[in-house]
């Protein structure tokens, strides 16, 4: 099976592109299942209750997030009770939403049987607000989730590069895909790790790129040089939506390809 995995979704820019491309790309790709993060879709910060529905029309199977999860609270019933979207497994056992979730693709096996994805996401813990050892939590989470789903997804929300690569390595063999997310920037490490698990340390977002990762560049270095706050509106040029299209073994959950996906919205 193929998955489209998009980095970041940024603004109404981000979100446009997404809700008016995603059909046409997955027709030409011939994608099966796509995963999106969309935690800046709210100018910048966070997902609206009608986003997250108007993601899921446009073709989205699963939502991913990160640090702005939380910065619109209306998402709750949402993250209560939508198999969708998934929390940081790393984040407090109290906080709202569900570590993993199991979602059924149409995509069918040599057994005619449909395919079950897991998707997971993480935190790292470099320069960001503390949160529980990523590396414990996913072995929790793979102890949860049913051997019998072999196709397996996590997203890497992390700062650093090395927090997202020491992932990849920790998890090669175990899931189908380590991603990492957060950062903005694409990275050139697509690569299949030794033991069959696709891998690249940032998806990049999908948003505006006439910008300092997403937000108006004047804005961004008047505050920088100034000290002066000032709201950072969310760019507008350059749109393009940044990721991977990943094929995977449906029957071992093993990865065959990986590549860098970017599509430049005219
Ligand atoms: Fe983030
Ligand atoms: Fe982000």
């Amino acid at each position: 099976m193929r998955i489209l995995f998009l980095g970041d979704i940024v603004g109404r820019p981000g979100y446009d592109a997404v809700t008016h491309h995603l059909g046409d790309i997955v027709k030409d790709q011939k994608i099966d299942f796509v995963v999106a993060n969309a935690e800046n879709a709210a100018d910048g910060s966070g997902l609206t209750a009608r986003q997250f529905k108007g993601l899921i029309e446009a073709g989205v199977h699963a939502v991913t997030m990160g640090d702005h999860i939380y910065k619109k609270m209306e998402l709750r019933s949402i993250l209560e009770q939508d198999p969708r979207i998934v929390k940081p497994a790393n984040y407090p056992f109290d906080s709202v939403g569900r570590p993993w979730t199991v979602l059924r693709s149409n995509v069918t096996n040599a057994a005619k049987q449909t395919v079950d994805v897991a998707v997971i996401s993480l935190m790292g813990r470099t320069y960001m607000r503390p949160v529980d050892c990523p590396f414990a939590a996913i072995e929790t989470v793979l102890g949860q989730i049913p051997a019998s789903v072999k196709v397996r997804i996590v997203d890497v929300h992390a700062e650093a590069t090395s927090d997202k690569q020491m992932l990849g390595r920790f998890l090669n063999g175990r899931v189908s895909l380590v991603i990492g997310t957060h950062t903005h920037v694409p990275t050139a490490d697509e690569r299949i790790l030794s033991e069959g698990t696709a891998y690249q340390t940032d998806a990049g977002m999908s948003g505006p790129y006439d910008s300092v990762i997403g937000r108006d560049v004047q804005r961004v270095l008047q505050t920088t040089i100034t000290f002066e706050p000032v709201h950072f509106h969310v760019a507008t040029d350059d749109v393009r939506l940044c990721g991977a299209t990943v094929d995977i073994d449906v029957e071992t959950g093993k990865a065959t390809a990986i590549k860098r996906f970017e599509y430049k919205i005219k």
